[in-house]
């Protein structure tokens, strides 16, 4: 191989065979200058082209090879990203496209059957704390007494959520060009003068309907919701129609104003408790899909976003207080 990397080691290893043959001849070494220094990776004879760090020996040709492998896979994905980027600026929508493909899915939920309507008390739009100082003392609570929740405040509490608070039908809380596709299914565990069982609020004449299902307590006990909404003596379902969103917005993906309007009611089931010195969380950790199926909701096209148990605060365990 005429190159001139492989004369360099030639002479080093030529240098090398007479530097070993002196030595053995007349015990002394003699001192040479080496004109190349040896590379440290190479102990083959013949010589092994150029070294990669680490000792690895790799003819030229390799080297070559690899190197222009490189460099033609870094322009390929030049350009790949290059064309990727255009496309967005050419078509700003492309990304959230699919989503809304999906959403359009969505169908009303199917009615629900109710037994028998439950009149609730008027709620007051008054209260002992001023807003500030509910918001000041707003907590998570997640232990509740024994103490039974009366209807007043029950009644207070789902106005607070959904109730209509004008004739023009606007609710407590609110909704994306008045969609308001919430509906909420209460579980009651503990209620003064209510039986257990689940209901349907009715916003519009503030009333409970009885769905019909005494042992909706346990069945979400069953379904594995956290402590809070096994003790709590009720129980707030917040369970949207997509569908009702994607009426008022049909090229949109309903879900972030659902979730966003979800938030919404939380926040005032909170800022009620509070203001009744009593106690709630919302909760989003749970299996939905198991719960909305024990409660015997239209799965595919109403979905449940939180859980809210609601009750007399009771005595938290240190752990609890500090959580
Ligand atoms: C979207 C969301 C989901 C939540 N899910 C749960 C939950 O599954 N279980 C729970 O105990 N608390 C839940 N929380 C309550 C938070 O843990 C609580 O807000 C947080 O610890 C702050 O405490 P604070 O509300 O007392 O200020 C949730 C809160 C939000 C906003």
């Amino acid at each position: 191989m005429p190159n001139s990397q492989f004369s360099q080691n030639k002479l080093v290893n030529n240098i090398e065979m007479k530097d070993n043959m002196s030595e053995n001849v007349s015990g002394v070494k003699p001192v040479v200058t080496t004109p190349v220094a040896k590379k440290d990776c190479c102990d083959k004879p013949e010589g092994c082209g150029n070294c990669m760090k680490g000792g690895m020996p790799l003819r030229k040709e390799s080297l070559s090879f690899i190197t222009l492998f490189m460099v033609g896979l870094t322009t390929l994905l030049a350009v790949l990203l290059i064309n990727e980027k255009r496309s967005q600026v050419n078509n700003p929508t492309a990304m959230t496209q699919p989503e809304t493909v999906v959403a359009m899915e969505y169908k009303m939920p199917a009615s629900k059957v109710i037994t028998t309507v439950v009149e609730l008390p008027e709620p007051k739009i008054d209260g002992n704390l001023s807003l500030e100082e509910t918001i000041q003392n707003r907590r998570s609570r997640r232990v509740y007494s024994d103490e039974p929740v009366t209807m007043a405040e029950l009644s207070q509490i789902l106005w607070s959520a959904q109730g209509e608070t004008d004739e023009a039908g606007h609710r407590a809380a609110p909704s994306a060009k008045g969609a308001y596709p919430f509906s909420l299914y209460v579980v009651v565990r503990n209620v003064d003068g209510l039986d257990n069982g689940l209901y349907l609020y009715n916003p519009t004449n503030h009333t409970l309907g009885n769905l019909g299902m005494a042992n909706a307590p346990e069945r979400i006990v069953e379904a594995g919701v956290q402590d809070n909404s096994v003790t709590a003596p009720v129980v707030i379902t917040l369970a949207a129609s997509p569908a009702k969103m994607l009426e008022k917005f049909p090229d949109a993906d309903p879900m972030p104003n659902v979730y966003m309007e979800g938030g919404h009611i939380g926040q005032n089931i909170y800022l009620q408790a509070e203001s009744l010195e009593m106690g709630t969380v919302v909760t989003g950790g749970f299996d939905k899909m198991a719960v909305a199926k024990v409660l015997g909701l239209d799965v595919e096209n109403e979905m449940i976003v939180y859980l809210v148990p609601f009750g007399h605060i009771g005595e938290a365990p240190e752990a609890e207080a500090a959580h």
